[in-house]
This record gives C-alpha cells, sequence and structure tokens, in this order.
C-alpha cells in the first residue's frame, strides 16, 4: 500500500491525527530531506526523495507491497507529488486500492487563515517549476500562488509593474516555522528589493482597486 500523507506547511501542529498516524504505520518513509527531518523518532526504513521522478515511480512499483508512506508538503493534491502517483498508478490498477492520499493543510490555505483572508474565488497555482501566464493571471482579483527561487515575489512583482498594473502582494515565508514571516506590500515595493533572499514562500496578490 502507497499513502501519500499530506504533511501541512510544517509545524506539527499543522499534521492531522490521519497523517501522524500513517506515518507511525508506515514500514518506508519516502520523502526529501526537509519532510523526513520532521520525523526524527521514525525508525523504519526511510528513502530520500531526489529529482529523479520516473525512479522513484519504479522503486514504488517495485515496493507497493510494503507499507509506504510517501511525505508531501502541504496538500499531496495541490502541485505536489500525488498528483504524478495518482497518474502513474491509475494507469497501472484499474481500481487504484492500493494508493492513499491523506490531505494536508497547504501552506496558502495555512497563510489565508494567518492573515483572515476568504478563500473564495481565489485563484490558486503555482511558478513552482513552471512559468505562469501571467496575462491571464493577472485578470483575477485574488490570486494565490506556491513559488520557486527562480520565479518568487521579486518576479511576480516585475510581472505586475510589466503590465503597468498596481497591486498588494502578501509574502508567507517559511509557515508555521519558528522564523515564519508574513508581509504585505505593494508590487512597487517588493519590485525595489530584489537584494532580498526570500526563505520558503507563497504569494498571496489582491486587486484592491
Ligand atoms: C511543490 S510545491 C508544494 C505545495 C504544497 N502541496 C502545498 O499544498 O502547500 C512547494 C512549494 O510550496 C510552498 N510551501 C510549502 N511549504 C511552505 C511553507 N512552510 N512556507 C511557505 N511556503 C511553503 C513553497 O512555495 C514551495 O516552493
Amino acid at each position: 500500500m502507497i499513502t501519500v500523507v499530506g504533511i501541512g506547511p510544517g509545524a506539527a501542529a499543522n499534521q492531522t491525527r490521519a497523517a501522524v498516524d500513517a506515518i507511525k504505520q508506515a514500514e518506508v518513509l519516502v520523502g526529501g530531506t526537509r519532510h523526513l527531518a520532521e520525523f526524527p523518532h521514525f525508525s523504519g526504513e526511510t528513502h530520500c526523495l531526489n529529482a529523479d521522478m520516473d525512479g522513484l515511480m519504479q522503486w514504488l512499483e517495485q515496493n507497493q507491497h510494503r507499507h509506504i508512506v510517501v511525505l508531501a508538503s502541504g496538500d499531496p493534491l495541490f502541485y505536489g507529488i500525488g498528483k504524478r502517483i495518482t497518474a502513474h498508478f491509475s494507469g497501472l490498477q484499474a481500481d487504484g486500492q492500493n494508493i492513499r492520499i491523506i490531505s494536508g493543510i497547504s501552506s496558502i490555505q495555512y497563510l489565508c487563515a494567518r492573515i483572515l483572508l476568504d478563500m473564495n474565488d481565489i485563484y490558486l497555482t503555482s511558478s513552482h517549476g513552471r512559468k505562469p501566464d501571467f496575462d491571464w493571471l493577472l485578470q483575477h482579483e485574488k490570486i494565490a500562488m506556491v513559488t520557486d527561487d527562480v520565479i518568487g515575489p521579486y518576479q511576480i512583482a516585475e510581472e505586475i509593474l510589466a503590465r503597468g498594473q498596481q497591486r498588494r502582494m502578501v509574502i508567507g515565508e517559511n509557515l508555521s516555522q519558528e522564523n515564519e514571516r508574513i508581509v504585505c506590500l505593494n508590487a512597487e515595493q517588493v519590485a525595489q528589493r530584489g537584494d532580498i533572499n526570500y526563505g520558503l514562500n507563497v504569494v498571496v496578490v489582491l486587486n484592491e482597486r
């Protein structure tokens, strides 16, 4: 059985009971270094993820008779590894019985709660490993995106300004961790600070005309 477990934004307090129970029962825990580090007391086998997703799928196929838990940050089906695993295994098994997903609190849900922003009509997307279509995105009044080192707050601000637009940006860094930082700035202010190295972050973009 392969269980993909959403572990939320990081802190143990934001993990669901279902996630914690599944991890306790795992024979093998699979995850990135950062994710595995959240479970120092896990005594079973661990398997550290790298960029080789094809290799992981092959390994999961060969080991699916074991109790495997794959850790995913936030929610596994929101720009996470859950999609890749479900797509791979649903092609191999008619019933998908050997795969289970345990949802988690997405980093975006967490940030919206912290800033008391309702998620109604919010456009959710990602710049993690991909370039979003900013012309399309900026037609929305309320956007939230997970990011990466290539397209983060600074680049998003530049895309906004390049289209002659104004937006408020809420940047949530290292959410749920001790070094959590949440700031609310205009796109212009963010674009002026190209020197800032943001930690792991998500960005909410608001049109407050
Ligand atoms: C591959 S995506 C996974 C998103 C995840 N499935 C979710 O629901 O939050 C990874 C991105 O999620 C965001 N992220 C995950 N955990 C975070 C945290 N604790 N603080 C800020 N951003 C986080 C970052 O933008 C990171 O680059």
